[in-house]
């Protein structure tokens, strides 16, 4: 398909989590399945694309901020179009339109799909907001590069996190259908893909009509040229005992969860609405230790929810410490408007919210370089990436727990190749390997 006859060049800059990415990358293919070419610099482009997050007040700063410089070149592109995507389209509408009233576009994570279209029209302040359809549905990333790619199985959230504003800016859950997904994984794995990483608000809380969570992660075992399975971001809740045993019997499945906490107190969590507590939460840890004696842990965690008292946040420290993360994303609690605890009054000022989140950083960086040490010696299984920057013979890659090795490889390496490779030493928090012969 062409767009008006001539070349466009776009350039797209993605903020947020994954499924910004993963969603940067459909723009991508329906932009180039009309025509459109990707250039390196915005000063190059004739579409800019900012794919915006709301989750917390300084990554909105930042999309504005970007936002005012691109509007810049306006100057001296008056043909420049500029555009805003993700979570910012849906909650930040109207202030985005204010703000920069030379906006040609604001379009919400449902509408992708219209986004040629809406660059084919005439005028400015255009806008798609959320809606009940799916932009996912017949629609499959195009663009990948390397060995892992993510996979949307899952928009949107059915729960409501007392914090969280990703209920109002992405939706109510839509789990995707699964022969959609399996068909999104072939394709990948004809592309020379072998890792997937499954994305969802809640996703091993996937149900859609043809097809379970477990079915799921069978489905995708079972197409040819995966080896290996990730998923971002289960919740504690659908980590049952049956769910577990039968997951662990899927050996695509990576040993390795993210499973945020956001704390250790349980009346904090209740406060939160997690939909769990730290004993529920502790006893999930120990069924999924049970069927993965050797697995990595990973955690999200906020310091300095309103109402948090320095008892909750020292029991944040000790499941910090019964659990022994791997890593862990930490943020200072940022209150969003919309959002149920918006209306709570914050108790916990900045330089104690900051404190405590250094606190937790501290302990999360020992925790993090002990258990990196205990892999020092032991031979593990490496997925190449690519090369890393410093030196061509050196290559970047990811043992099954998710950790980064890095290998002195000589000549040989290719992106996707499994290497079994003992580990020598940590170099911050980074393995070093060499390669095993065979
Ligand atoms: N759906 C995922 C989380 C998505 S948001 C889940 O429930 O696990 C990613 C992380 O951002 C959250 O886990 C939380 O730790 C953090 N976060 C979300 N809202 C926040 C806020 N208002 N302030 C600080 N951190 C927040
Ligand atoms: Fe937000 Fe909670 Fe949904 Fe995660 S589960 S996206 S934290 S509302
Ligand atoms: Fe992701 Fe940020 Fe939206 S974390 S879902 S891009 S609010």
């Amino acid at each position: 398909m062409e767009n008006d006859g001539k070349d466009k060049n776009y350039y797209i800059e993605t903020y947020g989590c994954q499924m910004n990415e993963y969603d940067s990358a459909l723009v991508k293919g329906l932009l180039e399945d009309h025509g459109y070419l990707p250039v390196a610099r915005p000063e190059d482009a004739d579409v800019v694309l900012v794919n915006t997050c709301s989750v917390r007040e300084k990554a909105e700063e930042t999309a504005i901020e970007k936002l005012r410089n691109f509007m810049g070149l306006k100057k001296h592109r008056r043909d420049m179009k500029l555009g805003v995507l993700g979570c910012m389209s849906e909650n930040r509408k109207d202030a985005l339109f204010q703000r920069l009233p030379k906006l040609d576009m604001i379009v919400g994570p449902d509408h992708y799909d219209r986004i040629p279209e809406l660059l084919g029209l005439a005028g400015r302040n255009l806008a798609l907001g959320l809606s009940e359809r799916s932009v996912y549905e017949g629609s499959f990333a195009a663009t990948v590069s390397g060995a892992s790619a993510f996979v949307a199985v899952q928009r949107g959230c059915n729960f409501h996190c007392a914090y969280c504003i990703v209920p109002s800016t992405r939706g109510p859950e839509k789990s995707r259908k699964l022969a959609d997904v399996v068909e999104e994984v072939r394709r990948l794995a004809a592309k020379g893909v072998v890792e997937v990483n499954l994305l969802g608000q809640t996703v091993n809380a996937y149900r859609s009509p043809d097809g379970s969570w477990i079915e799921l992660l069978r489905a995708v075992a079972a197409v040819s040229g995966i080896e290996r399975i990730r998923f971002t971001s289960p919740h504690p809740r659908y980590f049952t005992r049956r769910v577990v045993e039968e997951m662990a019997n899927i050996p695509q499945v990576m040993p390795h969860f993210h499973l945020p906490v956001q704390s250790g107190s349980t009346e904090l969590l209740r406060a939160m609405r997690r939909q769990y507590g730290r004993t529920h939460y502790l006893d999930t840890v120990a069924r999924l230790r049970e069927a993965y004696p050797d697995m990595a842990i990973t955690t999200d965690i906020i310091a300095g929810f309103p109402g948090e008292s320095l008892e909750d946040h020292r029991e944040t420290l000790s499941l910090m410490e019964e659990v022994r993360f791997d890593q862990a994303f930490m943020f200072a609690y940022s209150p969003r408007p919309g959002t149920p605890s918006a209306l709570l009054e914050e108790t916990i000022d900045a330089a104690e919210k900051g404190r405590r989140l250094a606190e937790i950083i501290e302990l999360q960086h020992e925790h993090t370089r002990q258990r990196l040490d205990a892999e020092v010696g032991k031979t593990v299984e490496v997925l190449l990436e690519g090369p890393s920057r410093r030196e061509a013979r050196e290559w970047i890659g990811k043992t099954p727990h998710f950790r980064k090795v890095i290998l002195d490889l000589g000549e040989a390496g290719s992106v996707g190749q499994r290497v079994q490779a003992k580990v020598v030493a940590r170099r911050g928090q980074v393995l070093w390997g060499e390669p095993l012969p065979g």
